[in-house]
C-alpha cells in the first residue's frame, strides 16, 4: 500500500489501462453471457442509494418496503400476486436458499434428495455439496428436451423437492412444469422453479403473443421461483431474485440475527450485509420501462435471435442444436464432430461464447446489448472457420 495517496485522475487512468484487457459488451464480443448492460437509469438510481444495507433492514425501513412492493408487482406477472420473496446475488443464492428450504420443511426424511433435469444449472450441485442433498439427475431426450418418463422414475421416499427449469442455462429451453406438477400432486414435494434467465423474458414473450407453456404460480404445485434482474431485467450487478408462494415458509424456516441496530427480522440469506441499491435501481427500472418498455426489448432479442437461427441454418456442416424458445441460440455440428475446434477458432477472433461439452454445443444469448451488426460480422468470420476446419 502507497505512504502518499494518489490524485483522482491518475488513478483513474491506471484504472482504464489496467481494465484494458476486460470484454465489452459493447463491441460485441461478449455473446455467450447472460448478463448485459443495465440500464443507464438503473445505474443512476443504484449510484445514489449505494449504501442501503437490506443486511439490516430495520433500519431501511423505506427500502424494505420497497422490496416487498416489487416482490408483489413481479408476483402479479408471475401468476400469484400474494406471494413473498427476497433479492439475493444471483440465481446462485437464489436456488441454494430454494434447495435449503427443500431440506428444513422435511426433517423426517433423513437422506434428503431432489430430482431435476440433468441440463440443470451447477448452483444445484453447489447447493446440493453444501446442505448434504443427493441429486438425482434426470436425462434429456435427443432433441435436449426432459425425458419425463425417467424424470418419474428418479422420485421416491427420500424425495423431498424436484426442479423444472424455465430457460435452461444451455438452450433456453422450457421444462414440462405442468406435467411434473401433475407427478408430484398431492405429494408432500417442494416444486421450485428455476427461471434465472427465463424469469423476466417468458412473461413478456406471452404478451408477444408467442406460445409459452405455464412455467409459473399458474402451476398449482408450483412453490418458489428463481428470476434474476442482472440477467434479463437489465439489473444492476448482483441481483437475484427468489419468489415464494407460501409466506408460512419464512417463519419455519428463516434465520434470524440477534443483535441488529434495527431489530429483528426473519429471512432467508445466506449473506448478512445486502444491498439495497439494487433493488432501488430494479424497482425504477420496472417502474420505468413498464410491461411495454420490456416488450421492446425482449422483441428485438427475438427478433435477432431468429435473424441468427437463419443464418446458421444455412451454414454447411453446422447446424441448431435446437429450436430457439427463447433468446438462446444452441449451434452443433452436423455430423457429430466435437463443437471445440470451433470454438477454439471463434475465441481467437475475440468471439466469447459458452461451451457445454457435455451436450457438444456451443450457445449464444442474444442479449440486449447484441446488435445486428455483431450478429453479421459473427457469422461471417463463423462461416470462414467452419469451411477453414472442413466440418461437413
Ligand atoms: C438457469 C440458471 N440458473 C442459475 C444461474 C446462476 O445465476 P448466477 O450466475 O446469477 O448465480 C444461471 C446462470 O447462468 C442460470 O442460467
Amino acid at each position: 500500500m502507497l505512504e502518499e495517496g494518489l490524485k483522482k485522475q491518475e488513478i483513474l487512468k491506471i484504472l482504464e489501462k489496467k481494465l484494458k484487457n476486460d470484454f465489452t459488451y459493447e463491441s460485441g464480443s461478449i455473446l455467450g453471457s447472460m448478463c448485459t448492460e443495465p440500464l443507464e437509469f438503473g445505474k443512476q438510481v443504484y449510484n445514489k442509494y449505494i449504501s442501503k444495507n437490506l443486511g439490516d433492514p430495520g433500519l431501511f425501513l423505506g427500502t424494505a418496503a420497497l422490496e416487498e412492493e416489487l416482490i408483489s408487482e413481479i408476483g402479479e406477472i408471475f401468476g400469484e400476486q400474494n406471494i413473498i420473496g427476497t433479492f439475493t446475488t444471483g440465481g446462485s443464492e437464489a436456488n441454494l436458499i430454494a434447495m435449503r428450504i427443500v431440506k428444513k420443511l422435511r426433517p423426517d426424511i433423513k437422506k434428503p434428495e431432489v430430482v431435476l433435469p440433468i441440463s440443470a444449472h451447477i448452483s444445484f450441485d453447489k447447493a446440493a455439496d453444501l446442505l448434504g442433498i443427493k441429486l438425482r439427475k434426470a436425462k434429456l431426450k435427443a432433441n435436449y428436451d426432459l425425458d419425463l418418463t425417467h424424470f418419474e422414475s428418479l422420485i421416491n421416499k427420500n424425495t423431498c423437492g424436484v426442479v423444472g427449469i424455465a430457460g435452461t442455462t444451455s438452450l433456453g429451453l422450457i421444462d414440462p412444469i405442468e406435467d411434473i406438477g401433475k407427478i408430484i400432486e398431492e405429494r408432500d414435494i417442494f416444486f421450485h422453479i428455476d427461471a434465472a434467465f427465463g424469469g423476466f423474458v417468458l412473461p413478456f414473450l406471452k404478451e408477444l403473443n408467442y406460445e409459452i407453456p405455464p412455467w409459473d404460480f399458474t402451476v398449482k404445485s408450483v412453490s418458489s421461483i428463481t428470476a434474476d434482474p442482472h440477467k434479463m431485467g437489465l439489473g444492476v450487478i448482483p441481483s437475484g431474485g427468489f419468489f415464494l408462494r407460501d409466506a408460512s415458509i419464512l417463519q419455519k424456516t428463516g434465520f434470524e440475527i440477534p443483535y441488529l441496530a434495527g431489530g429483528n427480522f426473519k429471512h432467508f440469506h445466506i449473506v448478512g450485509t445486502r444491498p439495497g441499491g439494487t433493488i432501488i435501481a430494479f424497482w425504477a427500472i420496472i417502474k420505468f420501462l413498464g410491461i411495454n418498455g420490456f416488450k421492446e426489448i425482449v422483441k428485438r432479442c427475438m427478433d435477432n435471435t431468429q435473424y441468427l437461427a437463419k443464418r446458421i441454418s444455412e451454414i454447411d456442416g453446422i447446424k441448431l442444436a435446437a429450436d430457439p424458445m427463447m433468446n438462446v441460440v444452441g449451434i452443433t455440428t452436423e455430423n457429430g464432430e466435437s463443437i471445440c475446434e470451433i470454438d477454439d477458432e471463434l475465441r481467437k477472433k475475440n468471439w466469447m461464447l459458452g461451451k457445454f461439452t457435455d451436450f457438444n454445443l456451443i450457445r449464444v444469448v442474444m442479449m440486449p446489448h447484441i446488435v445486428r451488426e455483431h450478429i453479421v460480422k459473427f457469422i461471417d468470420d463463423l462461416e470462414k472457420i467452419v469451411k477453414k476446419l472442413k466440418i461437413i
